[in-house]
Parts: C-alpha cells; sequence; structure tokens
C-alpha cells in the first residue's frame, strides 16, 4: 500500500507543476483584444472646437533665450574631476562635458544652426488639445515615380534632428528604385517644439491615436512608417491600432520585453545555436552577463519610469547638465562621442531640448508607459499585423534573435544586421535608408502578387 502511495506521490508533484506551468504560459500567451481608443483632450481647459488649420513653423530663437544659455554656460560651476584612469564607467567623463560645454560656448553658431535647422518645410496644427510641430518634405522629382507617403518618428533623447542626413536620401529618388517617399517627421507630444500633455495618461498607444489623426489631417489615409526608440514603440502601437492605415512598418529596435520572451530567451540560453547564429551569441549569452549589460545601462529609464520631475528640474536648469544627460546616450562602444556624429548635430539636438524646456515633460513618457493603467491596456502583448521590417544594430540595447521577434512581430518579413549603434538615422543614414528601401521594394512586391 506505502509503495503505491509513494508511487503516486511522485507521479502526481511532477504532473501538478507541468500543469502549473503550463497554465502561466497559457496566460503569457494570452493575447488581449485590440482596444479602442478615444480621442482624447490632452491640453489644457476643455475640449473645445478645433482650429483644425495648419500653419507654417520656423524656429526662431530670441536674444533673451540665447543670452541666458550663454550666460549660464559662462557660468557653471567646476565639475568633480573624473576619477584616475577612468573614461565613462562612472556615467559621462566630467572631462568631455567641459569640452562639450566650451564648444557649445564658444564654437557653435546657434543663428546658423537654426538656419540649418530652418532648411526644411515645417508646420505646427492642433490635434486633441495639443500643437504638434512636424517636418514635411516632399521629394524634389517625382517624374515616372511613385511617390509613397511616409511617417517617421524619433524617440528619447533623441527629436527630428536625427532625421536632417536621412530625409534627403529617402526623398531623393535612387538608381533603379521607381518609388520614392514624401516624408512626415513629428516632434513626438511633450517633445521639441511639440506641446506636452498636461494631464496623466499621454503613453505610445495615446500618441499613436495623435499621430493618426496627424495623418488623416495631412490627407494621408494610408501611409508606411519607420522608427526606431520610442518611436518604434508608437510605431506598432499604430499599426496594432490602425492596421486600416499603416500599410508596413521599418524599425530599427526591433523588440519583445514580455514576461513571454524573456523567459524564452533564459531557456535557450541552454541551448543558443538553436536561435542564434555563433557570430553573434555573444551579444545576448551567457544570460547573466546580458542581464548585467542591461541592468548598467538602464539606471535612468528606472529613474524616469518612476520620478521624472525629479530628475528633470536639475536639467531644465543648467545646461551643462542636460547636455552631459544626453549626449551621453550617444557615447560609441569605443568611448567616443564625436566619431560618429559631429558635435553641431550633437548640440542642435541638445538645444531642442533647452529652448524648448522640454526634457522633463519628454521623460515622463517612460512614467506613462510602465503606469499600470497603460500596461493593463495591453496593446504591447498585441502582435503587430503588418508587413515588417526589422534592421538591428548591433551596438544597440538589447540583440534579439528572430526566433524571440515572430511573436510581436509574425510578419516580420526582412531583417538585416550592422555593427552601428541606437541613433542610425543620425549615425549611418545612407545604411538604414538602404536598407528601408530593400524592405518596402519587398512590400510592393508582395502587394503586386
Ligand atoms: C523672430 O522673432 C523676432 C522677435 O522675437 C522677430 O522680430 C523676427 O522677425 C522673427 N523672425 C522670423 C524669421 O520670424
Ligand atoms: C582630465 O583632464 C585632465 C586635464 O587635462 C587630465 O590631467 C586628466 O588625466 C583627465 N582625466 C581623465 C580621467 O580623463
Amino acid at each position: 500500500m506505502a509503495c503505491c502511495l509513494l508511487i503516486s506521490f511522485l507521479v502526481f508533484i511532477p504532473v501538478s507543476i507541468i500543469f502549473v506551468l503550463k497554465k502561466y504560459w497559457d496566460k503569457l500567451s494570452e493575447i488581449p483584444p485590440v482596444p479602442k481608443l478615444k480621442n482624447e483632450w490632452w491640453g489644457p481647459g476643455q475640449p473645445e472646437g478645433e482650429d483644425n488649420s495648419i500653419k507654417p513653423f520656423e524656429i526662431n530663437i530670441s536674444d533673451e533665450v540665447i543670452n541666458d544659455l550663454h550666460h549660464r554656460l559662462r557660468n557653471t560651476r567646476p565639475l568633480a574631476p573624473p576619477l584616475e584612469g577612468t573614461r565613462h564607467e562612472y556615467g559621462i567623463n566630467s572631462n568631455l562635458t567641459k569640452e562639450i560645454t566650451d564648444f557649445w560656448m564658444n564654437k557653435y553658431d546657434i543663428r546658423q544652426r537654426e538656419k540649418f535647422l530652418n532648411q526644411y518645410p515645417q508646420f505646427k496644427t492642433k490635434i486633441q488639445g495639443l500643437n504638434i510641430h512636424f517636418l514635411h518634405v516632399k521629394p524634389k522629382e517625382t517624374q515616372g515615380l511613385k511617390v509613397l507617403p511616409l511617417l517617421i518618428l524619433h524617440g528619447w533623447p533623441g527629436s527630428v534632428r536625427e532625421f536632417y542626413e536621412f530625409i534627403p536620401i529617402l526623398t531623393t529618388p535612387q538608381k533603379g528604385r521607381n518609388f520614392v517617399f514624401e516624408v512626415i517627421a513629428p516632434s513626438l507630444p511633450g517633445f521639441g517644439f511639440s506641446d506636452p500633455a498636461v494631464r496623466p495618461g499621454l503613453s505610445s498607444p495615446q500618441i499613436a491615436v495623435i499621430l493618426k489623426n496627424l495623418m488623416l489631417r495631412l490627407n494621408f489615409d494610408r501611409f508606411y512608417m519607420q522608427a526606431g526608440d520610442w518611436g518604434s514603440v508608437v510605431m506598432s502601437d499604430m499599426a496594432v491600432l490602425f492596421p486600416e492605415h499603416v500599410i508596413a512598418v521599418h524599425n530599427n529596435f526591433c523588440m519583445d520585453i514580455s514576461a513571454k520572451a524573456i523567459i524564452k530567451r533564459i531557456l535557450y540560453g541552454f541551448w543558443p545555436s538553436l536561435i542564434v547564429e555563433k557570430k553573434y551569441q555573444h551579444l545576448i549569452y551567457p544570460t547573466k552577463a546580458f542581464f548585467k549589460r542591461i541592468l548598467a545601462k538602464t539606471g535612468y529609464f528606472h529613474i524616469q519610469a518612476t520620478k521624472p520631475d525629479t530628475v528633470g528640474s536639475a536639467l531644465s536648469d543648467s545646461p551643462m547638465g542636460l547636455a552631459a544627460y544626453i549626449l551621453e546616450k550617444f557615447i560609441d562602444k569605443e568611448g567616443q562621442l564625436t566619431k560618429r556624429f559631429t558635435m553641431e548635430a550633437l548640440l542642435d539636438n541638445v538645444m531642442i531640448y533647452w529652448i524648448n524646456n522640454c526634457m522633463t515633460t519628454a521623460m515622463r513618457l517612460y512614467a506613462e508607459k510602465y503606469n499600470k493603467k497603460n500596461i493593463d491596456l495591453g496593446v504591447d502583448k498585441i502582435p503587430v499585423p503588418v508587413p515588417t521590417g526589422c534592421a538591428r544594430f548591433h551596438f544597440d540595447m538589447a540583440y534579439f534573435p528572430e526566433a524571440l521577434l515572430k511573436d510581436k512581430y509574425p510578419n516580420l518579413i526582412h531583417i538585416s544586421d550592422h555593427e552601428q549603434g541606437h541613433f542610425a538615422a543620425l549615425e549611418c543614414p545612407e545604411v538604414l535608408a538602404t536598407e528601408f528601401y530593400n524592405f518596402i521594394e519587398k512590400v510592393l512586391k508582395l502587394q503586386n502578387n
């Protein structure tokens, strides 16, 4: 009798464990229904009859703002010297911060850079209570070419400045291609020249609603998209929420950070060759080293997802602090800042944050994304239903093997690998544009079949 009891226990325990794990796995795999989001009002006061006009816009920095900036740059306090023999292990090296500040004060010609930034047609239009700023660049030549509407989105700590070298490649006919793009590049709400929300809740799905409305206002009912960083999160949400408007998406920050994808990543760690080529294995395994690296790089993320306004008060008040905080993210794998970017381009981006005093409102996106209300909406768990391309830049936050991308992007038709970093449009506009053209060519072929 005792032996039978023992055997039934031996069977019962593993079976129950498997049963519980299976239940948990099924729960993780559940795909929530696509939520229906309203046109919420994010501006001050009550919803009012909307002014639908589209107004031309030019950047015009007042002398007062420039004088104040120079005053602050001249009057910075000395920084703690970097520890002997260190580079950026403790955060951006303060010798470099000093170099940046000196350049900004003495070599950066604000009026000339303002002209540079005004080289493309810019507009503002009011959507759901917020003035939304965007570049709208049409192709120079269209004869015999299909002109495809394209929405491109920046992330944090970026701005439309990331696209100034990328745009002309998209709007110039390319040899051997029978299509070219008409580009819309908005500043995300709360970033750059676009207004921030005045009340909580403007996360990526709600931004997706605003930008869908922007495209409809410009009479683009169906359009293509390209994005990285936060832009790519908004882009995925747009494709999930509005597949009737988004034709195809090209992403240079393809990710799946759901619990399911993380568990899969860990399990495949016991046999990496199942999902990732040997030459790329070091990018994600061993698992412990991978998570250590992520942890070391993402302190800012935790702060911004929890208390953005606190660090925001320091960054709003000190241009040196703001530049250090932003530009640390642009340091490349060799510890260099200006090997892949010019100091002018980097400071243009910092200036966009400074003159608009928008660092706090931009950082709030992290907090909005990770509050319970937004997580419960579950948009991240819904697969992107439209044709998707992923350009993987290996010096980026995290490499995702195709097997870990298929849940989120089941329609992944084009994937490419590159050695460069996170700000691809700025760092290697030609590489990104070529990949993007290749992807769209595939999409057009699929449409014709
Ligand atoms: C910029 O603003 C100033 C006043 O602050 C004005 O005099 C000037 O005409 C504006 N320039 C442009 C190009 O709008
Ligand atoms: C910082 O700059 C000082 C002065 O040029 C130099 O002596 C020192 O070695 C530098 N330290 C680091 C860690 O870069």
